[in-house]
């Protein structure tokens, strides 16, 4: 996920956009980079790391031109370097883009490009977009970009600029998301309103396979074959202080309402409708491996090792491969026998975890075959993998993992389904459903955030608690342990995640009515199990809020509240489960007034053991 800002208008296009691209710096900060129509040519400005880099290079050498295009980026493809970093340009520097997105088919694109004889600088699938506007560059840049963006498959927010023609600048939607700032006299492109707030409070919000061909005094919207299109002006309501959070009170509360957008970014290109085989770029693993597994071992810390309980059912379940998953921390200290044949899957965010960079190198020392599943380009985990996995959440700000955990079980189930399809133990119509479930994820969970009024609600009635438990059975254990820290890291509350099963073994005797208990009790295999631990908790004067499947009348009648969820197979619920429970703790803990984007004690990558 990248950030991407364009101005046209009578200011120092720098000042706007260096300004821009800093309420964008949530999106991606591996580099940034400018260009500037300036003296009849672009002027090209990029720099690896933060924005404040930028902003450094451009006061050692300003430019006073007055069209501009920048960008801040979350590596995609190609690792956080100079050469990657956009814009991007045509190969004789005439033309520059700023890209957002995923170009699925730019290997293709390249390899053709290549063969009439244009020549890459970079490692980036955003490349092959200047390349082609160039290809078909006639004098009109809006024709050139029409008739370029039919080759293109894949997520795009574009801006484009050429040095021939610095009264106008193209910009394009597909997937990925793109305003337009209506200004007097000037006019704005974006990733997200926050960028252009402090100019002006009014956009016109750009849909798929729109685009907009701005001037200093007028913005043309069209579709992308050129035919007029009417958006009505978009009234920003909240001030500019409140961009960089697009208008949401915390980075927690954003990433929670970005999910849908980022598993749409994590399913792109890998898994495009029921009945294809997923495609897992960057696996590394050949069908024959897959069929040779003995043994998985997932490692992990906190919310990834949650993530990594799940795969590991997934891949016995579906995979029918003996697994087992190990806090990173607690690895070494056992010194794990590992068999041949063995693969281990390291789950980590930040990629930089030193338990978990630490467990991997035990394992790959041991002889294991490493595949990561991680969210950070070119991280220290990455890098010394033998395949990665990439879950494209982009930046995660907020310390408590909340868009990035439900990716990491999108990847894995992902994963747990192909290789159950390669070594051909589950059937054919079961994988196509979970294939199938899988798509609607992104719809099922924008619905749950549809229902956040509801979960507010719940909030209320106890986020007064000293103490919660957390309980379901099976793939939603992992759901349970993952909920209990949520509520704990950001509201203080303690809370304990449970097996429902082990309760009568002792934790049971902690139940009173100040303790609420959260139970995870969905349609499966284990729920009527769930409504008998339900009973006990509650025979025990203890209150419980159940997470269950819409329309399920049998637990209105067990539980106090309920967090309904949409119907879903039983192994794609920890998915869509984690959505209220992100949502409860995040509310209980505003309702407490707490730091939630950077609770006490807590940092949001851990690089020491
Ligand atoms: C989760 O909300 C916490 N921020 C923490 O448990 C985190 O998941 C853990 O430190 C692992 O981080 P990683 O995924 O970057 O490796």
């Amino acid at each position: 996920m990248c950030g991407i800002v364009g101005y046209i208008g009578d200011r120092p296009a720098t000042e706007v956009c260096v300004a821009g691209l800093r309420r964008l710096e949530y999106r991606g900060y591996d580099s940034a980079g400018i260009a500037v129509a300036e003296n009849g040519g672009l002027e090209i400005v990029k720099v690896v790391g933060k924005l404040d880099g930028l902003a450094e290079a451009l006061a050692e050498n300003p430019l006073s031109g007055t069209m501009g295009i920048g960008h801040t980026r979350w590596a995609t493809h190609g690792k956080p370097s100079e050469v990657n970093s956009h814009p991007h340009t045509s190969m004789d520097g005439r033309i520059a883009v700023v890209h957002n997105g995923i170009i699925e088919n730019y290997a293709d694109l390249r390899d053709s490009l290549q063969e009439e004889g244009y020549e890459f600088a970079s490692e980036t699938d955003t490349e092959v977009i200047a390349h082609l506007v160039d290809k078909y560059y006639k004098g009109d840049l809006a024709a050139a970009f029409r008739r370029a963006v039919k080759d293109l498959e894949g997520a795009f927010a574009l801006g484009i600029v050429c040095a021939d023609d610095p009264d106008q600048m193209v910009a394009a939607r597909r997937f990925s998301p793109l305003v337009v700032g209506i200004g007097d006299g000037e006019n704005f492109i974006a990733s997200d309103m926050g960028a252009v707030r402090e100019w002006t409070d009014r956009v016109y919000v750009i849909d798929d396979d729109e685009m907009a061909v701005l001037t200093r005094h007028d913005i043309v919207l069209t579709d992308l074959d050129g035919n007029p299109i009417e958006h009505e002006p978009y009234q920003i309501p909240w001030p500019a202080d409140a961009a960089e959070k697009g208008g949401h009170k915390h980075f927690m509360h954003k990433e929670i309402h970005e999910q849908p957008s980022a598993m749409r970014e994590c399913l792109l290109g890998r898994l495009t409708d029921a009945d294809s085989p997923i495609k897992l770029d960057g696996l590394n693993m050949t069908e024959d491996e897959i069929r040779g597994l003995r043994k998985i071992v997932f490692t992990a810390c906190g919310t990834a090792y949650h993530a990594g309980l799940v795969g590991r059912f997934l891949m016995e379940k579906l995979a029918r491969v003996p697994a087992e998953c190990d806090l990173a921390a607690e690895l070494r200290a056992r010194d794990p026998v590992v068999l041949e044949d063995t693969l281990a899957i390291v789950v980590s965010q930040s990629g930089e975890t030193a338990d978990t960079l630490v467990a991997l190198r035990e394992l790959k020392d041991k002889g294991a075959k490493v595949v990561s599943v991680v969210n950070t380009v070119d991280s220290s985990i990455a890098r010394e993998s033998d395949g990665v996995v990439y879950i494209q959440a982009g930046p995660e700000i907020g310390v408590a993992s909340t868009k990035a955990y439900t990716l990491q079980l999108l990847t894995l189930t992902m994963m747990a389904t192909h290789f159950a399809a390669v070594r051909g133990t589950a059937n054919e119509e079961d994988l196509r459903d979970l294939r199938a479930s899988m798509l609607g994820v992104p719809e099922q969970t924008q619905e749950l955030i549809d229902r956040e009024d509801d979960i507010r609600e719940v909030a209320s009635k106890y986020y007064e608690a000293p103490d919660a438990f957390y309980l379901a059975r099976g793939v939603n254990v992992p759901s349970a342990l993952e909920g209990a820290l949520k509520l704990k890291e950001i509201s203080y509350i303690h809370a304990e995640g449970y097996s429902a099963g082990e309760m009568k073994h002792g934790p049971i005797a902690l139940i009173e009515p100040n303790l609420f208990t959260v139970a995870i009790a969905v349609e499966g295999e284990v729920y009527e199990k769930m409504i008998g631990n339900i009973q006990e908790v509650k025979a025990r004067s203890g209150p419980v809020v159940a997470v269950a499947m819409d329309g399920d009348a049998e637990i209105t009648r067990q539980a106090d509240d309920v967090l309904w969820i949409p119907e879903c197979p039983e192994l794609i619920s920890p998915i869509t489960a984690a959505i209220p429970l992100q949502l409860l703790a995040y509310h209980i803990s505003d309702m407490l007034g707490r730091e939630i984007d950077q609770p006490r004690n807590l940092a949001k990558t851990v690089t020491v053991e």
